[in-house]
């Protein structure tokens, strides 16, 4: 079959990519002219690019890429490019163009229907979608992949009528028609300038629900959702939402939308969260279709926040984006940061505080702790759909953050300003960036820009020093980067820590110091390795709250005793360091205790954390949502984090051990709490209800956890009259970590029965069971084999396995049988869909950090992984970091 044989494959031999070979193309393409004919069993593409000689170099050489393309004609300038006028090597077809405007055309065939990948162009349910960030274009059609390179774009679908009723692509819609053989053509004209990966087209049997915003300028502008008709109900949620992010980006940034139009489409099959296109963004459905009976409280939080990502990257992504892959962090540290400071303006801002530095210590610390570790700019990589991290996006957002404490919100909104009017419709990069920041505030930011290039999380060491009779009171820093691959030495950070100091009485006192210290801002900037900041004319020793509002993403140590933890938890005038203290006194307990175990010895709860928990939880000066983030003891990744070296069932005992005597200790506590928090009211999502929801579901945790019988039957009732999907995942959490087994079983039955048509239904029920404690191997194995699971669907991969391996207490059970089924699971994805493949080796790579027999277990898994016959570059990348550790 010669049209097999024209199939380029994705190149053998894994190649590494640097930074500093970036250069620019001899080519640009001004515009891409395309013309995609759906037929049933394959996709043939028509491209014509516009190319036009860039003057800054000198070659004349044509590099277009190009994967799994079934080539049909070539032509430029109107005469056909024919073997000898070409090469072909991988995923790069070149050849050599005289003109300085030439027309490239490409006539191609692809075959969507076989694409595993979720990548290019593939079909997802009933309708065909496409996913090109990052190389993605290059499986649709011949094209410089890369962000570069900026085209307009105009885009002809055709295809048959009553299977795909609906077409869709960037920017306008210009004109629609019917053709022969019941098929329709769409043309959609994108008119402004943006890189191939922002590309998108979704053809389908979709409804369509309509809303309309109206900017600033008094312009309309039409908001459209696309979705499967049985989810037509599930979209009034995100369009608010967008609404809410259109009108905060105008009041913030000053920016309105640009197109008349902007679409949603939601899809099933997707490999991430969402996705950006120029006018089109494509969802998975888990974060964007919503309806309260189907969608728990945080779900709703973090759809409100993705809908509001993906729309702010209309311009820090689209409009600005960014010039190679190596700044990644340019859209999305920005950007993330961006969608956080929106969240915390729309509810609670130290509670999104809490769960931002919550999600970063339990991803990007431990990401920076071992070998995956790289800098936010990375300078290398094999495969960028690897970098898509913790570090790139929840670090880049904490850098950008930085720039945002040492500048103040007027300068970085100057900044901002200098750097859409410099760099609308171009590709740049984080020193761009950086440099327009500087530019506004005349601050000098070399230094700062470290946190760009130096991977690993800082430590501080502060010690303090009082002097009686001086009436001074000193602290002294010391800053130091632990080595990570490929960096042994670092250079000190510039790091804003923000900082008060407290009386016995838990006031404020007054601050006189000669440090780097802004009084309005009270932030005390560090610089070099050592620093020492001398504060005067204090009447007795203070105690100290370090680092408020998480102001850099370090990590900060203190030696505070138990007693000044507690008393930091109940008295800082800090909403977020109250959280922090309480968290550090908890897992100093949970360390000590895990210590002890270890040791032989009997575990013991320090009285101070159980004080501590007392006072939070009668404590009605706080809001439910705080007492509630107070009252949740650390999870697995922040104790193993903690540690040197990890001795798992320590670990667990001690946490199992501590959360037992907090429960039982106040058990009429969590009974009380519990009912009083219930509630008949018709659901409302917003920042009181949904924390009255989370509290109560916590003290029903820790009721139940109790062994109290009343508990199960009042879960049970929850469970039952529950009228919103967050009672019922409240009451189902609780009795799945209890041991009542015929009441589990029956509940689930029950739910699945009841919901098995809705698929974030199904997805819920999956995760539920992986999440719950007593969950075994084998039973993962059994829900794998069950008639909802798809292994071609990332959710449903990611709700049965990833939510399994991330069950810690459940996953390092019995001997390893967790651990095969992952490598198991990873090697069968491999040639599915690598993306999603290579992501779950990230549950490995802290192997070495683990104590016997754990360690070689885990070692043994990952050496199971790069076996795989045929493995993907993905999955190779990522297996071998792991492994080299
Ligand atoms: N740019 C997307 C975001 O901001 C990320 C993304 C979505 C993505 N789908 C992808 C990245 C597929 C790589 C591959 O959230
Ligand atoms: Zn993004």
């Amino acid at each position: 079959m010669q049209a097999q044989e024209a199939l380029t494959m994705k190149t053998q031999d894994p190649r590494t990519i640097y930074l500093k070979d970036y250069r620019q193309p001899d080519f640009w393409v001004d515009h891409l002219d395309l013309t995609v004919r759906i037929f049933d069993d394959y996709t043939e593409l028509s491209s014509i690019l516009s190319l036009r000689k860039n003057s800054d170099v000198k070659g004349r050489e044509v590099v277009l890429h190009g994967v799994d393309q079934d080539i049909q004609q070539l032509m430029l300038d109107g005469v056909e490019l024919t073997k000898e006028h070409y090469r072909q090597e991988g995923e790069v077809l070149s050849f050599e163009c005289a003109n300085d405007k030439a027309e490239f055309k490409a006539c191609t065939r692809i075959y969507p229907e076989k694409n595993t990948s979720l990548e290019g162009l593939y079909q997802s349910g009933s309708m065909y979608c496409t996913q090109c960030e990052a190389e993605g274009f290059r499986k649709i059609t011949f094209f410089p992949d890369r962000p570069d390179v900026m085209a307009t774009f105009r885009t002809r679908i055709e295809a048959d009528k009553e299977r795909f009723p609906v077409l869709l692509s960037n920017g306008n819609p210009v004109d629609k028609g019917e053709l022969d053989g019941g098929r329709h053509y769409a043309v959609w004209d994108d008119p402004f300038v943006k890189p191939s990966y922002l590309f998108a087209l979704v053809a389908g049997k979709l409804s369509e629900k309509s809303s309309q915003f109206t900017t600033a300028s008094g312009r309309d502008v039409a908001l459209k959702i696309f979705v499967e008709p049985q989810n037509a109900h599930k979209v009034d949620f995100a369009l608010e939402s967008l609404k809410k992010s259109m009108k905060w980006d105008e009041d913030v940034y000053g920016r309105e939308y640009d197109l008349d139009l902007f679409m949603i489409v939601a899809s099933d099959f997707f490999n991430m969260g969402a996705m950006e296109n120029k006018g089109l963004n494509v969802f998975n459905s888990a974060v964007v279709l919503a309806t309260p009976d189907t969608t728990t409280d945080d779900r709703f939080e973090s759809i409100e926040a993705i809908v509001a990502h993906e729309y702010f990257h209309n311009w820090s992504g689209n409009r600005v984006t960014c010039r190679d892959w190596f700044q990644l962090s340019l859209k999305e540290g920005f950007t993330v940061f961006r969608d956080s400071e929106f969240t915390a303006d729309m509810h609670d801002r130290a509670v999104k505080r809490i769960e931002d530095v919550a999600m970063l210590r339990a991803a990007q610390f431990p990401e920076d702790n071992g070998p995956m570790a790289h800098p936010v700019r990375p300078d290398s990589y094999i495969e960028i759909n690897n970098f898509y991290t913790a570090t790139v996006y929840e670090k880049g957002a904490e850098v950008v953050r930085m720039i945002h404490t040492l500048l103040g919100a007027d300068e970085f909104r100057k900044g901002s300003d200098l750097y859409f009017e410099r760099f609308d419709g171009q590709a740049v990069t984080t020193d761009d960036f950086v440099a327009c920041m500087e530019e506004v505030s005349g601050q000098d930011l070399s230094q700062f820009k470290r946190w760009y290039s130096q991977a690993g999380t800082p430590r501080i060491d502060v010690t303090e020093k009082w002097l009686e009779n001086e009436g001074e009171y000193q602290l002294i820093f010391r800053q130091h980067c632990p080595p990570t691959p490929g960096q042994t030495e670092k250079q000190p950070f510039v790091i804003p820590v923000k900082l008060g100091l407290l009386n016995e009485q838990g006031e404020e006192c007054q601050i006189n110091t000669d440090a780097d210290y802004n009084a309005k801002t009270q932030v005390l900037t560090l610089r070099d390795e050592n620093t020492v900041a001398r504060f005067q004319k204090l009447n007795s020793k203070p105690v100290p709250s370090l680092l408020r509002d998480f102001s850099a993403p370090v990590k900060l140590r203190f030696d505070y005793s138990n007693e000044a933890l507690a008393f930091l938890a109940q008295n800082d005038t800090n909403g977020f360091n109250r959280w922090d203290a309480a968290q550090q006194l908890y897992l100093k307990a949970i360390l000590s205790m895990a210590n002890s175990k270890q040791l032989g010895k009997s575990m013991k709860v320090p009285a101070a954390v159980l004080d501590t928990v007392a006072a939070i939880a009668g404590d009605v000066t706080l809001s439910h949502a705080k007492r509630a983030a107070m009252l949740a003891m650390p999870g697995y990744p922040i104790l193993k984090d903690a540690v040197d070296e990890i001795h798992i069932e320590s670990l667990i005992a001690a946490r199992k051990q501590l959360l037992s005597t907090v429960s039982r200790q106040f058990r009429d506590l969590w009974r009380s709490l519990t009912e009083s928090l219930s509630s008949d009211a018709a659901y409302r999502f917003d920042a009181a209800e949904s924390g009255r929801r989370k509290l109560q579901g916590l003290c029903l945790r820790y009721w139940l956890n109790a062994g109290d019988q009343s508990a199960f039957e009042h879960a049970a009732e929850l469970y039952r009259r529950a009228t919103n999907q967050t009672d019922r995942v409240n009451a189902l959490r609780a009795i799945l970590d209890g041991d009542d087994q015929a009441l589990q079983s029956s509940l689930l039955e029950h739910f699945y029965d009841n919901w098995k048509t809705d698929t974030q239904m199904v997805e819920q029920w999956f995760s539920l069971q992986t999440s719950g404690q007593g969950i075994k191997a084998s039973r993962v194995r059994e829900l794998m084999q069950h008639e909802a699971f798809d292994l071609r669907n990332p959710n449903k991969v990611r709700s049965v396995v990833l939510t399994f391996a991330h069950n810690a207490q459940a996953f390092h059970d019995s001997e390893g049988q967790g651990y095969r089924l992952l490598a198991e699971t990873i090697a069968e994805l491999n040639t599915l869909n690598p993306q999603v493949a290579a992501r779950m080796v990230n549950v490995l790579a802290d192997w070495k950090r683990f104590a016997e027999p754990v360690r070689s277990r885990l070692e043994d898994a990952l050496k199971q992984v790069l076996a795989t016959p045929e493995l993907s570059q993905d999955v190779f990348e990522m297996a071998e970091r792991a492994l080299k550790g």
